[in-house]
């Protein structure tokens, strides 16, 4: 199972986790209670402003597993069957080939589904039962996730969120204080596209 990560792994985040101990940790920790988390939001965006890889999804975009970048080819509807755990991947601007992967917010879990299971609200983001979720989870920011195939819900194991994707990743058990953010998705010619950005902000905030 892949490492869960505190935030502070990512030089484009630059925010907390209440999992990390580190004394880096704790001195940004000041400055975000000094300062508030209106500046801490900001920053991300700024950021964005500068590297258009850590530029949130956009229509159109495509995406790419994440580790294999570019290399491995845009994902298309068969490389996430029906019912298998997520597949974690990032977008990528198709035009230009490049990437998003600069910043770990712009990770998505898509997973597919049958259609049928969806809630009708969750239909109108889904591409041929397949959904796209923010992969950081809305309590402390962790990104790795437990499939529970016969629930069709996500697991956190940091703190044991519990969300079910077939209704918006709407929280069902633990910590996390809101559900996960949606991608809305296309296909395209059989490949996989955002079909717009992030129903909500990706991310968590103290
Ligand atoms: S980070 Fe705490 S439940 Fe996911």
């Amino acid at each position: 199972m892949k490492r869960s990560r505190c935030v502070q792994d990512d030089p484009a985040d630059e925010r907390f986790c209440v999992g990390c101990r580190s004394p880096a940790r704790r001195t940004v920790l000041k400055v975000g209670l000094g300062l508030g988390v209106g500046l801490w939001w900001s920053g991300s965006a700024s950021t964005q402003e500068v590297d258009p890889r850590a530029a949130r999804p956009r229509e159109d975009d495509r995406f790419v597993l994440a580790g294999r970048g570019r290399s491995g080819g845009a994902v298309g509807v068969a490389d996430v069957p029906l019912g298998d755990p997520p597949v974690t991947a990032y977008p990528m601007d198709p035009a230009t080939g490049m990437v998003r992967d600069q910043s770990r917010l712009n990770q998505v879990l898509l997973i597919h589904l049958d259609p049928t299971e969806l809630g009708a609200e969750t239909r109108t983001h889904a591409a041929e039962g397949i959904v796209a979720y923010s992969a950081i989870c809305t309590h402390t920011g962790c990104d790795s996730w437990e499939w529970q195939a016969q629930t069709r819900t996500i697991k956190c194991p940091c703190h044991f969120s519990t969300f079910d994707v077939r209704d918006g990743a709407r929280v069902l058990d633990g910590p996390a204080p809101r559900r996960l953010p949606a991608l809305p998705l296309k296909v395209i010619d059989g490949v996989l596209a955002a079909a717009g950005g992030f129903s909500s902000r990706p991310g968590f905030q103290q």
